[in-house]
């Protein structure tokens, strides 16, 4: 065989193993370049200690990034695992939520699904680095699917009836271009454009909305077939279309059905996840910086002391204990800082106390057969509908196998509360009737479930924060500055909370305020700049 130069070879191992890249650089065959290259400023000159307040990624990955720079680390985590927001469900996991019965998993081995962050969108360029950086592989999470289904629990024509999602698509593409087409057709609309301007247009909207010569959406085969095409004598059967009214008294253009996950910057194709569930990226940092955890440390106090930090933290053993620090980077979750010992400053004190938390809630279902796959040739995506369950995450991998685990429900703010209020038996109950009107298989098909209701998870105690444009204003500055020897990170202190890219990024800005700090050796309690 010829010598393979490198990137052949990684070529080749890419070919194989889909991830060649990432399996490199976890074999340490090769350097990836890192995530955020702040050691290219130099190491601390004299060793600090930073004390870290959650094993979070955020937490995590200022404790990586602190080590590379020569920084002493101590992370306090209150639970015995890692990730904080990062959980994926499989066999024998517990919970207890605050107010409920412990819950064991009793999925099969190598079922899964992610209770918390599940998808990346391919700009969190901070994520998929630190996948690259610290050989995580991704695949493609699909997150939009025309095969997966609308369900609109109502009175009208096309109510309580499942439609493919590429019917209503192409149907309302169809009709609103054909209005606008017709505005335009009539001169009704006052544009400043010319009439040859005027036709390019009217040509797109024909287009964009499958409008016949006449200008008039009549459907078309985008939308689906009654018969589909085939072998033979069959050239398929088109399927019919509804009209617009039945369209919009059968609540499908209420705002639970409109294209927003296609349409928002975050959720646009393509979207990705790591191999073998979210907590691979948390497994790759444990690796690097598991050491500095000390687990089941749940922090209870947190002073400005000197000139750093006194954390008092309860021990394994139940007895508190103290750690002493020059710097502190807090991540914990603002829901959690509402109950705790701290001289933290009015500003500080007000954020934590008027920044509000959303709810949300999932539950995993293992099913004996794929039917979504085999009998409805629904690949990864999302099922939507107006009731409760909101939604039905079908998995993105494994696709073919026997078994599958899929999320019955992701729901959020009033529906999340009443849901999270519901008895792990009622959520069940709930998940299989509701989901059971999409997909008849339910019944026949179910084998056990996993629930979860964020805001009532200890130490999360919320989702995350729920930003208005007032709250955002009046609170969220407080946040970005160190209360003294206090810095604060999170995905709750970037523009990109309820993302995990905001975890890394507000880390990373906290780790380069104290490397900055350290380095001009203006240590102190009263400086707070
Ligand atoms: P956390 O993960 O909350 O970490 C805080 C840590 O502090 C935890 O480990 C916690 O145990 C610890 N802690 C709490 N109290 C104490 C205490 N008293 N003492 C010591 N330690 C304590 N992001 C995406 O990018 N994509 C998604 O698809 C996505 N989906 C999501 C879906 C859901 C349902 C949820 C809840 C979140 C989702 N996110 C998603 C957001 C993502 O999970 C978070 O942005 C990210 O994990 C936050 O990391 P963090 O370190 O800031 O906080
Ligand atoms: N970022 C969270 C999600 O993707 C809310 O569902």
């Amino acid at each position: 065989m010829k010598n393979l130069t490198r990137r052949e070879f990684i070529n080749r191992v890419s070919l194989i193993t889909g991830s060649g890249y990432a399996a490199m650089t976890a074999l340490g065959m090769i350097p990836a370049s890192p995530a955020r290259a702040l050691q290219a400023e130099g190491k601390v000159e004299e060793k600090k200690h930073v004390v870290i307040l959650g094993a979070g990624l955020a937490g995590l990955s200022a404790a990586y990034e602190l080590s590379k720079l020569g920084y002493q680390c101590t992370i306090l985590e209150a639970r015995s695992r890692p990730g904080g927001r990062i959980w994926t469900i499989r066999k024998g996991m517990r919970e207890s939520e605050m107010d409920s019965p412990e819950q064991v998993c009793s999925f099969d081995e190598g079922q899964y699904f992610n209770a918390g962050a599940t998808r990346i969108p391919h700009h969190h360029t901070s994520v998929i680095n630190y996948c690259r950086e610290l050989g995580v592989p991704l695949e493609n999470f699909n997150n939009i699917n025309e095969a997966a289904y609308l369900y609109s629990e109502g009175k009208g024509p096309l109510s309580n009836k499942r439609i493919r999602q590429r019917e209503l698509h192409n149907d309302m593409r169809g009709y609103t271009s054909e209005l606008l087409a017709k505005a335009l057709d009539q001169k009704a609309l006052d544009l400043p454009i010319t009439e040859e301007e005027k036709q390019k247009v009217v040509e797109y909207l024909v287009a964009e909305g499958g409008l016949d010569t006449s200008h008039l959406y009549k459907g078309s085969s985008r939308r689906g077939y009654t018969t589909p095409p085939g072998g033979g004598d069959k050239p398929g059967q088109p399927s019919d279309i509804p009209s617009l009214i039945a369209l919009i008294q059968s609540g499908l253009v209420d705002p639970y059905f409109y294209n927003i996950p296609e349409y928002t910057y975050e959720q646009q194709t393509t979207m990705l996840t790591p191999v073998g569930g979210m907590d691979q990226i948390t497994k790759a940092f444990e690796k690097k910086v598991g050491k500095s955890i000390q687990y089941k440390a749940e922090v209870k106090e947190i002073r400005k002391s000197g000139n750093g930090v006194r954390i008092v933290a309860m021990g394994t053993d139940n007895k508190p204990k103290e750690i002493v620090a020059d710097f502190c980077i807090c991540t914990l979750p603002l829901t959690v800082m509402s109950t705790m010992e701290t001289d933290f400053s009015p500003d500080i004190l007000r954020a934590i106390d008027s920044i509000p938390y959303n709810n949300s809630c999932k539950i995993g279902l293992q099913f004996k057969r794929r039917f979504w796959e085999e009998d409805d040739a629904i690949f990864g995506g999302i099922s939507r509908t107006n009731m409760d369950i909101t939604q039905i995450v079908y998995p993105s991998s494994g696709y073919m196998l026997a078994k599958g685990v899929l999320v019955g429900y992701y729901n959020f703010g009033r529906t999340a509360e009443r849901t999270g209020n519901l008895s792990l038996a009622d959520r069940e109950k709930m998940a299989l009737e509701q989901g059971g009107k999409i997909h008849p298989q339910y019944t026949k098909e179910f084998e056990n479930s996993f629930s979860l209701a964020w805001q009532k998870i200890k130490y999360s105690q919320g989702a995350w924060a729920a930003y208005s444009t007032e709250v955002r204003q009046k609170y969220y500055p407080a946040l970005l500055k160190p209360d003294g020897p206090i810095y604060f990170a999170g995905d709750h202190v970037s523009y990109l909370n309820a993302w995990m890219a905001g975890a890394f990024e507000s880390a990373w800005l906290a780790v380069e305020s104290i490397h900055k700090r350290a380095r001009q050796n203006v240590v102190g309690v009263s400086t707070g700049k």
